[in-house]
């Protein structure tokens, strides 16, 4: 007897789920949805760029749905998703450090959405694992980095500044002739040094590494909260002079809050003199570095041992898509070696084929298949393009304020990201100030995000869409003038 006629037949919920046909009538209805929700984002719609729900009426809507009070189809479900969400593509979006994604990429995530080639050994994704390796060292010397340069892809600059710091620890640790991923770090013996406004995820990195909150290290900053080297050099003193291992310096490129590049030359000066693993989270502001009108703000990047880039900020591809670049690719081996006999033989091994050796993520997306997409469609040109584009919305609308009655800038904007207030904050509470924008994002069209710097609270844009234009600016500028004049 053949046991294996004992195996049933297929449901017909699976054949049906997998039936090619259905998938391709689906997928033509998705497309017109899509096309028809970018076409009406871009052109501005009644509905504003920012939904503007409260986290209840959110939670209060998505229940009565689940509970059968609400249209629940999948046509309705993702027709009311689209409404519901932020609307990347309207003009008037001038919030968050997201891409604003070229469409197109869409689909092709769609095309790896269905592949599935998960890629933590070669055998698993084949062509993702060759064209990540080229594309990490065509594009690594496309930021400067020497011709031996090479990298990794992961999900997310916060992963990605983890495992660069990892990278910087063991490097270290087997230059004392230690090995950290065998014998750990003795908490309260290490340091890093980062600029005070440096994103959140390099304090996060530090703690989760376990060397202790004494070991992130926080260096003053100037006028234009740019590192200030000279607090740099003490800081470095202080540290050697209580018999510290400083593992690495780490420069913003740009911050997140305020947009402002460290003085990356200087950084990479200090760090060579005094033999510092020198990073640059450039998650956000690296790909100035292709446009020839301000690559000079990441000047000293090139200098770096590793630098981290969001493709999903600037690049205009879909989250997530980060790049970890070495400056020596064999750097990349570096931050695990990882015994799993199921994968590989031989854990020791470089082999750039298996990409699980080198990233913290064992299955991860099939994120080479985007960059080669967006090589062979646009090409890299798209990148410095978007970024000039962006620069100049910013120093407009900087301008404008600067001129502005009754408005300020924190600063001149270094990057895309422009910090201004109406001068009428000064005299409000930080609580009025909320409930202003709260107002702002109910009732205006647009969507501008808020910070505090020295204790003062700021409105915050980071201009993400190339189509912004001047009569978006001075929408949402007149909506702020109502909602001030109304109080
Ligand atoms: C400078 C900087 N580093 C790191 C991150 C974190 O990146 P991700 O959101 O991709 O994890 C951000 C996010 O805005 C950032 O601006």
């Amino acid at each position: 007897m053949d046991a294996l006629n004992a195996l049933p037949p297929l449901p017909p919920a699976l054949s049906n789920a997998y039936d090619p046909e259905k998938f391709r009538s689906f997928g033509h209805k998705m497309v017109d949805m899509l096309a028809d929700h970018l076409e009406h984002s871009q052109k501005r719609g009644a509905q504003s760029s920012f939904p503007g729900h409260t986290p209840s009426e959110e939670m209060a809507f998505w229940k009565a749905v689940l509970q059968g009070e609400a249209p629940s189809d999948q046509g309705s479900l993702l027709k009311a998703m689209l409404q519901r969400s932020n609307q990347l593509h309207d003009p008037r979006y001038m919030g968050h450090q997201v891409a604003v994604p070229l469409p197109q990429e869409a689909w092709v995530g769609a095309m790896t959405d269905l592949m599935n080639n998960g890629q933590a050994i070669f055998e698993m994704g084949p062509s993702n694992a060759a064209l990540e390796e080229l594309l990490m060292r065509e594009i690594g010397q496309m930021l400067g980095l020497p011709e031996g340069c090479g990298g990794i892809l992961c999900h997310g600059g916060t992963l990605g500044n983890l495992v660069a710091l990892l990278a910087a620890q063991r490097h270290v640790s087997l230059r004392q002739g230690r090995d950290s991923w065998t014998e750990g770090i003795q908490p309260g013996t290490v340091a890093v040094l980062v600029s005070e406004q440096a994103h959140y995820c390099i304090d996060r990195a530090v703690r989760i590494l376990g060397w202790g909150s004494e070991a992130i290290v926080l260096v003053g900053t100037d006028d234009h909260h740019r590192m200030d080297l000279e607090d740099l050099s003490h800081k470095a003193q202080a540290l050697t002079s209580q018999g510290k291992n400083i593992l690495a310096l780490v420069g913003s490129a740009c911050t997140t809050s305020t947009g402002a590049f460290d003085p990356l030359q200087g950084m990479a000066d200090w760090a060579e003199a005094n033999d510092v693993w020198f990073h640059v989270d450039g998650a956000h502001g690296a790909p100035v570095a292709f446009s020839e009108t301000h690559r000079h703000l990441v000047q000293g990047m090139n200098r770096a041992q590793s630098v981290v880039m969001d493709f999903h900020k600037l690049c205009g591809l879909p989250a997530l898509c980060t790049g970890v670049f070495y400056r020596d690719r064999g750097q990349s081996f570096l931050p695990f070696l990882q015994e799993a006999e199921y994968l590989w033989s031989d854990a020791a091994q470089e082999d750039w084929w298996d990409t699980g050796k080198r990233t913290l993520e064992c299955t991860k997306r099939m994120l080479s298949t985007r960059l080669m997409s967006l090589r062979s469609g646009p090409g890299y040109d798209i990148w410095g393009t978007l970024v000039d584009r962006l620069w100049e919305v910013a120093s407009c609308f900087a301008a404008e304020i600067r001129h502005r009655e009754g408005w300020e800038l924190a600063m001149t904007p270094q990057a895309n990201i422009v910090c201004f207030r109406p001068k009428a904050f000064q005299k409000l509470t930080a609580a009025e100030i909320q409930a202003h924008r709260a107002t702002y994002l109910r009732n205006g069209s647009g969507y501008v995000v808020s910070t505090t710097i020295h204790g003062e609270r700021w409105l915050r844009c980071t201009f993400m869409n190339p189509l912004t234009e001047a009569q978006d600016l001075r929408e949402m500028l007149a909506q702020w003038d109502d909602i001030l004049a109304a109080d």
